[in-house]
């Protein structure tokens, strides 16, 4: 109910604008009783993942709280987990604005953002003063401004800042918003970037006494034999899960729509057959060695069981949340 009124006011506006609003609210009102307008009881489903118990499995993907500026708003509507960021060393404020769009014809998002954030020191800041103490992912980036030959320092950089306040870590190679970034999903480019943060998260953990998994966030738009070169890639460098998947750049499914032209990354019910697909895909081709997150085109119960009967462990959602509200995360864990 209430959030049918407050998408209705939304949805009225800029896309960007109504982000900006509902999250300055989430931040503002998460510690007052405002929060019953969104906080919600969801039955416990325990799942054990990467040696993290997670409250159920159902989380939030990474970008709609890039900052970390909302979790304790988010933990009151019942997600089992939630992930925040990407985050990059340094602040950015991304691509020029318009640079995100509903198609709501299609239940569906492009966007184009670019990984503004307000960088990692203040994240962490955030993350410090949350008083929450389920699981976090924390994902991470690279600045545009910052070569993909020195992309991994930035990686490493971010690694070693949010180690310590994360209960995973997710490694994005996929946006599609940053020149050149989705080239590190291929080749030696991956091997190296692998190899070298694999190498930095052991030395973390022996630092810190304190393991945490890190995972790697993958696109949608690789054919088969990239796909299982990606796999083989991760199964070499013992990265501990796969993401699947970040926004597609296909337009088939809404090229005659408006906005449907857009740049940049759609997700939503258009992404799903293909987020799935790579699921199923990782699944078979690592004979289900490697941990999944399934994340693309779920807004319902049913789309949610088709990521797990994929292959997924838990899954994420960002596009249907933003069309459903909370009330999603409660439908898809009670279905359970
Ligand atoms: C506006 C917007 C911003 C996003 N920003 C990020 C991001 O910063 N990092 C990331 O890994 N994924 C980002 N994503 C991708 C989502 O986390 C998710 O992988 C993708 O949208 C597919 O899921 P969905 O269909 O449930 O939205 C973003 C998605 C949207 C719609």
């Amino acid at each position: 109910m209430f959030y049918d009124l407050a998408r209705r006011f939304m949805f009225n506006k800029d896309a960007e604008w109504a982000h900006d609003f509902a999250l300055g609210n989430l931040r503002r009102f998460a510690n007052t009783p405002m929060s019953l307008a969104w906080s919600q009881s969801v039955q416990d489903k325990p799942v054990n993942f990467l040696g993290l118990e997670f409250k159920n499995p159902v989380g939030l993907a990474a970008g709609l709280d890039k900052n970390a500026e909302c979790i304790e708003a988010f933990a009151q509507m019942g997600f089992g987990f939630i992930e925040v960021g990407t985050v990059t060393p340094r602040p950015q404020a991304g691509n020029d604005k318009p640079r995100i769009f509903r198609l709501p014809e299609a239940n569906a998002i492009i966007n184009r953002m670019g990984f503004n954030n307000k960088g990692v020191d203040y994240l962490v800041n955030n993350v410090k003063a949350a008083k929450y103490d389920g699981i976090l992912g924390i994902n991470i980036g690279k600045n545009k401004d910052t070569p993909n030959e020195q992309g991994k320092d930035d990686y490493i950089h971010c690694m070693r800042k949010v180690f310590e306040h994360a209960s995973y870590i997710t490694v994005n190679i996929s946006s599609p918003n940053t020149p050149g970034l989705r080239d590190l999903q291929y080749g030696e480019a991956l091997d190296d970037l692998l190899q070298s943060l694999k190498n930095e998260q052991m030395d973390l953990v022996a630092k810190h006494n304190k393991s945490v998994p890190m995972l790697v966030k993958i696109a949608p738009d690789v054919d088969g034999i990239q796909l299982a070169q990606i796999a083989e890639s991760l199964v070499n460098n013992r990265i501990d899960g796969v993401i699947a998947t970040n926004t597609t750049l296909a337009r088939d499914a809404v090229e005659n729509l408006e906005h449907g032209n857009e740049a940049g990354g759609l997700s939503g019910r258009p992404v799903r057959e293909k987020s799935t697909h790579v699921v199923s895909e990782l699944k078979r081709i690592t004979e289900g060695k490697l941990p999944i997150i399934g994340v693309g085109g779920i807004d319902s119960a049913e789309s949610a069981k088709e990521k797990f009967a994929a292959g997924a462990d838990l899954v994420q959602v960002y596009t249907g949340f933003i069309y459903e509200g909370p009330e999603l995360v409660k439908r898809i864990v009670t279905s359970l």
